[in-house]
């Protein structure tokens, strides 16, 4: 426990200690600045970080080829499940699509316990099938308890696993690696479409996998299907990653399959990896590096480390902790709350820039009611500029990513909407405007901040995963009824 003695009032602070605070903020203002010079090398390093995924196999970014094959058609129709395992929450869905882009979705939710993060993957698996148990028992049968499914009937299931995974075809993914702090042993390596069906069994569940698909992939379909404009998403919440629909011609590591060139793919990039293990160019502070070296997995996925909800909080708790070890922060009272890792969710910094009270009431509530902390109004302000700083940086950094798929399919002339999902997206004050704020650095006036009219618009794509993990399988059915690419 770490205990400070505070030689002044409680809340007032000593001018020494309001000028070590404006000395403090114009040192962090500099060390989280990102130039549009910056961000112009950012993109063009991370362009060839996605030329390089679509190259070669087994790359830092890379590059995922998901056997889903073009853009929905809007006419797919019939029932399906889907479940989405990726974060915080697990949701399943029952999707029923009505052709010419209607839809209806009935859908809960399952609440994930940390431990079972760490619990042996198979486990994991087996609450996701008990989940869809206890789904298809509320939600699918009928007045007597029988199944509204005719007999023999299987429902097509989209399984949404928003982790790296190496497809060799639809209903197959090898996990790469987990991220986002999960860390079930036996998975990595595995092929967790495999194990999932094994978990079904165990469950004797009338559901046929047809479709494994990453949450980004899901939301590029689902924002397609609800404006064809759509044609990047983005996914910013606990992780961060982005797909967009690639030319088949122009992904030479999969040459060996005999898709016909003029096919398109979806391909998740899994750029939450960008800049891993080398660590050449993203602005990394000593606190990016902390949460590096502290993390599971030090060294991987560099980018996603700065940009998603996941860390942004424990960024500003490091530099808090800092400014306690140095005495400039909190003296004489017990910080032992706020020392905790992860303390700090990024949803509280969220509060805080929300927060429009001019004593920025709050902020006061959060430190007192989390960390049993009292504060003054200028160390108020400050923890607000800070957490402002952090954020605004992962937003440049997702206006980057943007930038090098736009820049890479040549879609700045033409415009394009980019579908986003997660709750840093959907929810953090202001970070809508700054990312297409960084967008207009990257291609505005080179040099100059002249506002050109820039046709490049993100939009929340709402459902996105959901919704899109079940066209995704009714359009693999569709594929396969076809007898097109049988074996993918
Ligand atoms: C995962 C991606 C996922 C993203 C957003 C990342 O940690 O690697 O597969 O799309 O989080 O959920």
């Amino acid at each position: 426990m770490t205990m400070h003695t505070r030689t002044h009032k409680q809340v007032d602070l000593t001018h020494t200690t309001e000028k070590m605070i404006g000395d403090r903020l114009r040192k962090y203002e500099s060390l989280f600045k990102l130039t549009p010079e910056h961000m112009r090398r950012l993109v063009k390093a991370f362009t060839e970080a996605l030329d390089l995924g679509l190259a070669k196999p087994k790359q830092v970014v890379p590059m995922e080829p998901t056997f889903v094959f073009g853009w929905p058609s809007r006419q797919e129709q019939g029932d399906f499940l889907t479940l989405d395992l990726g974060g915080t929450n697990l949701r399943v869905c029952l999707v029923t699509l009505q052709g010419e882009g209607k839809f209806e979705i009935t859908q809960s939710k399952y609440q994930l316990k940390e431990e079972q993060k760490q619990e042996d993957g198979q486990k994991l698996f087996d609450f996701c099938a008990e989940c869809l148990k206890k789904f298809v028992d509320a939600h699918l049968t009928d007045e007597n308890g029988g199944l509204r499914l005719k007999p023999g009937e299987n429902l097509p299931f989209g399984f949404t696993f928003s982790y790296p995974c190496s497809q060799e075809r639809i209903d197959h993914g090898e996990l790469i690696r987990w991220t986002k702090g999960f860390q079930n042993p036996h998975t990595e390596g595995q092929d967790v479409a495999a194990m999932f069906r094994k978990s079904l069994e165990r469950f004797n569940l009338p559901i046929e996998l047809t479709a494994l698909v990453n949450d980004t992939t899901g939301t590029l379909i689902a924002s397609h299907y609800a404006n064809p404009k759509s044609k990047i998403a983005v996914v910013l919440g606990t992780g961060c990653n982005a797909a967009y629909m690639e030319h088949v011609k122009n992904i030479p590591k999969i040459k060996h399959l005999g898709i016909d060139d003029n096919t398109q793919m979806a391909s998740n990039c899994e750029w939450g990896a960008f800049d891993s293990f080398e660590h050449e160019h993203l602005p990394r502070t000593k606190y990016d590096v902390i949460v590096d070296e502290t993390s599971s997995k030090p060294g991987e996925q560099a980018f996603e480390k700065l940009i998603s909800g996941l860390y942004l909080g424990e960024i500003l708790r490091l530099i808090l902790c800092e400014l306690i070890d140095e005495d400039v922060l909190f003296l004489g009272q017990d910080t032992s709350q706020l020392e905790i890792p992860y303390a700090l969710d990024t949803a509280l910094l969220s509060l805080m820039e929300n927060d429009q009270t001019d004593a920025l009431l709050t902020v006061i509530g959060i430190f007192a009611h989390f960390f049993a902390l009292e504060t003054a109004i200028e160390e108020r302000q400050f923890f607000r500029a800070l957490a402002h700083l952090i954020v605004v940086r992962a937003a440049r950094l997702g206006a980057c990513g943007i930038a090098a798929i736009v820049s890479r399919m040549d879609y700045l002339e033409e415009g394009c909407l980019v579908g986003v999902e997660g709750s840093l997206y959907n929810k953090y004050p202001g970070f809508v405007e700054t990312v297409h704020e960084g967008l207009q650095d990257i291609f505005g006036e080179q040099g100059r901040r002249v506002l050109i009219p820039l046709n490049i618009i993100t939009h929340h794509a709402e459902d996105g995963s959901g919704l899109g993990s079940a066209i995704i399988a009714a359009m693999t059915r569709i594929r396969l009824d076809a007898g097109l690419y049988p074996n993918l």
